[in-house]
């Protein structure tokens, strides 16, 4: 069993890391790196206090409380989900035996790897979106978007942890490389692509907690599956944390569709610019950047290393004790996009190296709910206009569909017809300059950017007009 939150530590945590004393000095060491980094690379804007969530348990009933603290002094701590007594592993080789309480030797370097991939993306998030308290529309947003990254910012600490306690030496390295790479950096970029793009307005952070904060969702919803124990419940406990994120991205978007839409019927046009909101067609070119390069996070089509993980009890499926198969999937195939001939097409191929897109069509049917409600705003304002997901071939930099060029219904491009038109479907320099030419601070109580309407609800039960945020 864990034990509840101990804050009387320095480290605020459930896995009672006062009984090793060599573990304890080890994160206690990490700790000033990771506050000088949050210092450097963390939200620019000066603030005194913020109304914050903290995690101060894991179980049911209440496991957060809310209230100011100034941000540098939040708690930010290690917690993992309650253990379940005699937990076995629920697929591939190992499955019926029981979860795995240390790192098998044989796996050793597979699951730090896996680890550090999810751990650079964490603090990756915090720094993209570094700047945006200065151009927040609403006390409220702003309340959000610090929750958002204090939290990222524990998921940090969370793959640390698990680094520092269980892989020795080369755990505690690769803790430090996480704090030296940098999104965006020339030098020590962060591992993956798509953290390594801005995030320079609020479109593009609700877009990004949207699309590619869900990936993050799907990510660790196959690590909890994890044979490793402390992995799983890593995993489990992070995934309560999302839940906000997700709501942060998926009204954020609600509530820039529901301003536009407003201004296009009071003015009876689409042409809306001109008028202090983002134009519909502006909004699905965003959609479309952030669901692709999103699309991209879940790797090529097939792969044997996934195979391997799966085969060997590091990663599972997306829901894996849901699935109705022998949770070992040897004998199984899978139909996964291709492209034959340079034309997109299905290929037949063992369902182990199609992992990837399974979870990439997992998440793809989530995606749809937010087009589903999105489109319905549109539909409640009187409006014929519809937003839509675009192909999964369309602006692909990683699998299959890397090499072809697609209009977002998915029609063959030349590269220089891709050329000419990708305007229509990307954002373009004048879109993004328009969004930019939005973004003015609004810091009054109860009030809100002329962009977007106001959420229709506060956080924790607050009104929407609480003093969220205080500025110093
Ligand atoms: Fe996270
Ligand atoms: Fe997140």
């Amino acid at each position: 069993m864990t034990a509840t939150a101990d804050y009387t530590e320095k480290i605020p945590n459930n896995v009672n890391l006062h009984e090793d004393r060599r573990l304890q000095r080890a994160l206690e060491s990490w700790q000033p790196n990771f506050l000088n980094w949050w210092e450097s690379m963390g939200p620019r804007l000066p603030t005194e206090d913020v109304y914050l969530r903290t995690a101060v348990n894991v179980g049911r009933d209440g496991w957060a409380q809310f209230g100011h603290v100034a941000m540098r002094d939040y708690r930010w701590g290690i917690f993992l989900a309650e253990r379940e007594q005699d937990r076995f592993i629920g697929f591939g080789q190992h499955k019926g035996e029981p979860a795995w309480q240390k790192v098998p030797g044989e796996y050793r370097a597979d699951l730090q790897r896996l680890i550090v991939v999810q751990g650079d993306t964490e603090p990756a998030s915090v720094e993209q979106q570094r700047n945006l308290g200065a151009t927040a529309p609403s006390l409220y947003d702003l309340r959000n978007l610090f929750q958002v990254n204090v939290e990222e910012g524990r998921h940090l600490w969370a793959m640390v942890y698990l680094l520092h306690a269980y892989f020795g030496r080369e755990g505690r390295e690769e803790a430090e490389e996480l704090l030296h790479r940098n999104s965006g950096s020339e030098d020590a970029p962060r591992i993956l692509g798509a953290f390594n793009e801005e995030t320079p307005d609020w479109l593009s952070f609700f877009m990004f907690t949207y699309f590619t904060d869900r990936d993050g969702k799907y990510q660790l919803g196959t690590l909890k599956e994890s044979a490793f124990d402390p992995l799983s419940r890593t995993c489990e406990f992070m995934l309560k944390e999302e839940a906000h994120h997700m709501m942060v991205g998926t009204t954020g978007v609600d509530r820039v569709i529901e301003r536009t839409a407003q201004v296009m019927v009071e003015q009876d046009t689409d042409d809306v610019g001109g008028a202090g909101v983002v134009p519909l067609d502006v909004i699905q070119r965003y959609l479309n950047f952030h669901y692709s390069v999103s699309l991209d996070l879940f790797g090529g089509e097939t792969s044997t290393n996934v195979a391997n993980y799966y085969t060997a009890g590091l990663k599972g499926r997306w829901m894996e004790d849901r699935r109705k198969d022998d949770h070992k999937l040897t004998d199984d195939a899978y139909l996964v996009d291709s492209l034959e001939d340079g034309q997109i097409a299905q290929a037949e191929v063992p369902a182990l190296v199609g992992l990837n897109t399974d979870l990439r069509r997992e998440y793809i049917a989530d995606c749809h709910g937010g087009l589903k409600r999105w489109n319905k705003i549109l539909e409640g304002a009187g409006l014929g206009q519809r937003l839509y997901l675009p192909h999964v071939a369309f602006n692909r930099k990683v699998g299959a569909f890397a090499a072809i060029e697609v209009t977002p219904d998915g029609q063959l491009l030349s590269a220089a017809e891709w050329e000419q038109r990708k305007g229509d479907y990307l954002p373009t320099d004048v879109d993004k300059a328009h969004v930019r030419s939005l973004m003015h601070p609004v810091y009054e109580r109860g009030k809100i950017a002329s962009w977007i309407a106001p959420p229709r609800n506060g956080i924790n039960g607050k009104p929407f007009d609480y003093d969220y945020v205080h500025l110093s």
